[in-house]
């Protein structure tokens, strides 16, 4: 038995193949395009596995997508490929559309020509799940309810928009097509192998080198923070038993204001590395702020917890720890993936 899984060498797929073969021998075949967000270093104990199969493309290939799940016949599908960081796609959309909207489309299309060819128990039983996010619910004022499942899609990036776009395209194929599909929207994950473009590794890595802190506008934007590999097994949760069709918010009931979650990995690094003068904080710098920037996202995953019986295992407090502790300790995958395109981001990013 196989699984198809797509984007497993970024940073929520790369943490969901490892989480897997932890406790499956179902084999991984994983596919990647290796855009600046896929590093293969972050599978190397999967170097001499047999059950991790790498093969580098798009998923918006439909020929080789075909190919592939003609040669391994997956019993499911689970779709991590994307464009991934809101700051960039204010940048350059382009590459948001052909991923996360064209691309989907493709791998949808390649997906529903194998399912078709199934015999009737084997179509049955595959799925193909599609991994999405909170954004696409738009944004959420001070008092307002958490996302659940019915909140109306209210996209304000070219981000979330593309996501929303793929999320709509996974629910046509259902219901017009018949695919059986499943699709979740988390909210913000941290933890090891995340990319340093975004907050929190950037946060830690910026702090150990001395460098400034970046918040943009006032720091009171609002996220709900969730460890990894908690969203790993929620996604292994919903596809063993979530029912076809529906859709599963996912999130670790952990709303914190950037400057607080920067604030906390300032005080980490002042017990776990302390400077030689000074404190962490001091370094923060309030920098110019993300245009359309939304202000809080908040997931009610209940539905996930009452009907599928999932719950987080990490607090906040345990899962910035240990991400914060998993960054000092891994310097050789920091150096591997802060090169010179990571580099030239950060120079027309923060002007550094
Ligand atoms: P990431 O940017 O770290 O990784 C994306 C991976 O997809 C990379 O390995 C990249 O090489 C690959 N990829 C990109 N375009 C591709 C293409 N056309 N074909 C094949 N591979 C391609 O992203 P992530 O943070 O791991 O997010 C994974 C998924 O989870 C995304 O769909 C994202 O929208 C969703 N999500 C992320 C978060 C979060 O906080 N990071 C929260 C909720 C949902
Ligand atoms: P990010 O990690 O990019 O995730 P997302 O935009 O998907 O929520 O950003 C998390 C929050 O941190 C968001 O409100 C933007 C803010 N932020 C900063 O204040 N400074 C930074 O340098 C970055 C990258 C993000």
């Amino acid at each position: 038995m196989a699984i198809l899984v797509t984007g497993a060498a970024g940073f929520i797929g790369g943490n969901f193949a490892l989480d897997w073969l932890a406790q499956s021998d179902e084999t991984v075949i994983n596919l990647d395009k290796l855009t600046y967000a896929g590093n293969l270093d972050t599978l190397k104990s999967l170097q001499n596995d047999a059950r991790h199969v790498f093969i580098k493309g798009d998923i918006g290939d439909s020929i080789l997508v075909a190919k592939l799940l003609e040669e391994y016949r997956p019993r499911a599908v689970v779709n991590f490929a994307a464009e991934s960081h809101v700051d960039r796609s204010i940048v350059g959309p382009s590459d948001f559309i052909q991923t996360n909207i064209v691309g989907t489309f493709n791998l949808l299309e390649s997906v529903r020509g194998y399912w078709i060819s199934l015999s009737d128990e084997d179509k049955a039983d595959f799925r193909f799940l599609h991994v999405s996010t909170d954004e696409v619910y738009g944004t959420l004022a001070a008092g307002d309810q958490p996302f659940s499942e019915t909140n109306t899609y209210q996209p304000n990036s070219p981000y979330s928009a593309s996501k929303a776009a793929s999320d709509h395209l996974v629910r046509a194929w259902h219901h017009t097509y018949g695919l059986p599909v499943l699709t979740t929207n988390c909210s913000n994950n941290y933890g090891p192998y995340h990319f340093p473009e975004k907050l929190i590794p950037l946060v830690i890595l910026n702090a150990i080198a001395g460098k400034p802190l970046p918040i943009y506008g006032d720091g009171q934007q609002i996220r709900d923070w969730l460890y990894v590999k908690d969203h790993c097994s929620a996604i292994r949760r919903v596809l063993a038993v979530g029912v076809v069709g529906e859709t599963y918010n996912v999130g670790g009931w952990n709303e914190k204001t950037n400057l607080e979650v920067v604030q906390t990995i300032c005080q980490l690094l002042d017990e776990l590395r302390p400077k030689q003068k000074g404190r962490y904080a001091e370094q923060i710098t309030f920098v110019q702020d993300r245009l359309g920037h939304d202000r809080r996202y908040a997931i009610d995953a209940r539905k996930l917890e009452r009907e599928l019986g999932w719950k987080p295992t990490e607090t906040f407090e345990s899962g910035i720890r240990k991400t914060v502790e998993w960054y000092l300790s891994h310097s050789e995958w920091i150096s591997n993936v802060t090169s010179g395109a990571y580099r030239s981001w950060l120079s027309q990013q923060y002007g550094e």
